[in-house]
């Protein structure tokens, strides 16, 4: 179950060099590279020619990627500006010879893309306050899990795991039970605030809890790049003392997810503190990657039918996670994988829709990838639900 008209992270920032970069996403493949104003540029990997793989091409001074095959160049909207081995290759250019071109952005150190034709229907990018302010200091990590997309959130958002996998108590009395929460549906996903009753932790930051103490996290889902956001209390109360962490998820296809960590902390700002920061971090993201990794099945059904169980308050998160899928199938941006998979068989190569198609629809080498149908009744009940809260 995989969506269109989300941005994605297609990678850190830094990753991104002079040479260009083959990214595999909602599976297919793209090429991000860099003009000469380092402009960075998102286009469908696959050459309209005959199919040879851009990410292979060189950049040049003019601002374009040549393929690596017959030299044919293209600019940051995916237009051909020049066969080589035409009579007169910067003239005359058939229409047909253009890729798919996606919006690209660069925001908090990773290059963004938005994969889909309506950009201006997309869930708007959240803020990332912690970032280059000098009060945080901050660690990253990337990392491929074999594993679906939806399943490297369920790590993220469901709240039992907490303590059974991480042993996170959130309570005393009974250290596995989620406290009283409310979600809160905003513009671009929902959020918690939720309030624990944790026992003092342990390891070189238990100094900053001493003891028993009433501890609140923040904990928000944006659709921008399947992103958990928590900013957790680390010291006593008003200490101040903050973990703060984004955990992105970028499906490279139905079983493999690409996971970036960006993690800030307002306290041992010191650099050689980064290596425990990250590494308390990490200790958790692998505990996640082992279960989600085992899970099955491996593909989530092409229809949201959670929740089979559900018991009370732990599985609010998770409902709403999916009366946010609901929301985004409903409005037609659910890739139809099965009819993919069916075209890929076949050797029938599909592009997602870029916005270049929303105007002009003719006149391209790909079809684009099938989706199922919108459902504006859905839509409607969804925004209805949403309203209620
Ligand atoms: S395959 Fe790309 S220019 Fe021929
Ligand atoms: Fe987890």
């Amino acid at each position: 179950m995989l969506f269109k008209n989300v941005w994605y992270v297609a990678d850190f920032s830094a990753s991104l060099t002079a040479d260009p970069l083959k990214v595999r996403m909602l599976g297919r493949d793209f090429v991000l590279f860099r003009d000469t104003q380092g402009r960075a540029h998102c286009l469908s990997s696959v050459c309209c020619h005959r199919g040879a793989s851009l990410a292979q091409g060189k950049c040049h001074d003019d601002d374009t990627l040549a393929c690596p095959f017959h030299g044919w160049r293209f600019n940051g909207e995916g237009q051909c500006t020049m066969i080589p081995s035409a009579a007169t290759p910067r003239e005359g250019i058939p229409k047909r010879a253009r890729v798919d071109a996606y919006p690209t952005q660069e925001k908090f150190g990773l290059v963004w893309v938005f994969l889909g034709d309506e950009p201006a229907a997309a869930h708007p990018l959240f803020d990332m306050p912690e970032f280059g302010n000098d009060g945080w200091r901050m660690v990253t990590f990337t990392d491929t899990w074999k594993a679906n997309l939806h399943v490297t959130k369920w790590v993220d958002l469901d709240q039992v795991h907490l303590h059974i996998v991480h042993g996170i108590a959130l309570n005393e009395e009974n250290p596995s039970r989620p406290s009283e929460h409310q979600v809160s549906f905003t513009t671009n996903g929902f959020y918690t605030d939720l309030v624990s009753h944790p026992p003092p932790r342990g390891g070189s930051w238990a100094k900053l809890r001493t003891e028993r103490a009433t501890v609140k996290s923040h904990l928000s889902f944006y659709v921008p790049g399947f992103t958990l956001y928590g900013r957790i209390d680390i010291g006593m109360p008003g200490s101040g003392f903050v973990n703060a962490f984004y955990s992105l998820s970028t499906p490279v296809d139905e079983e493999n997810t690409r996971i970036f960590l960006v993690a800030f902390r307002n306290f041992m700002l010191e650099a050689d503190k980064d290596k425990d920061h990250l590494d308390r971090n990490l200790r958790n993201v692998y505990q996640d990657k082992a279960i989600a990794e085992a899970h099955q099945p491996k593909r989530t059904p092409d229809r949201v039918q959670f929740p089979d169980i559900a018991i009370d308050r732990e599985d609010r998160l998770l409902r709403s996670y999916w009366e946010l899928m609901r929301s985004l199938r409903a409005r037609g941006w659910q890739l139809d994988r099965l009819a993919l998979d069916e075209l890929d068989r076949r050797g029938d190569y599909r592009v997602i829709a870029s916005p270049a198609r929303h105007t002009d629809p003719d006149g391209w080498v790909y079809g684009t990838v099938p989706m199922i149908p919108a459902d504006p009744a859905a839509a409607q009940a969804g925004a209805g639900a949403r309203a209620s809260g």
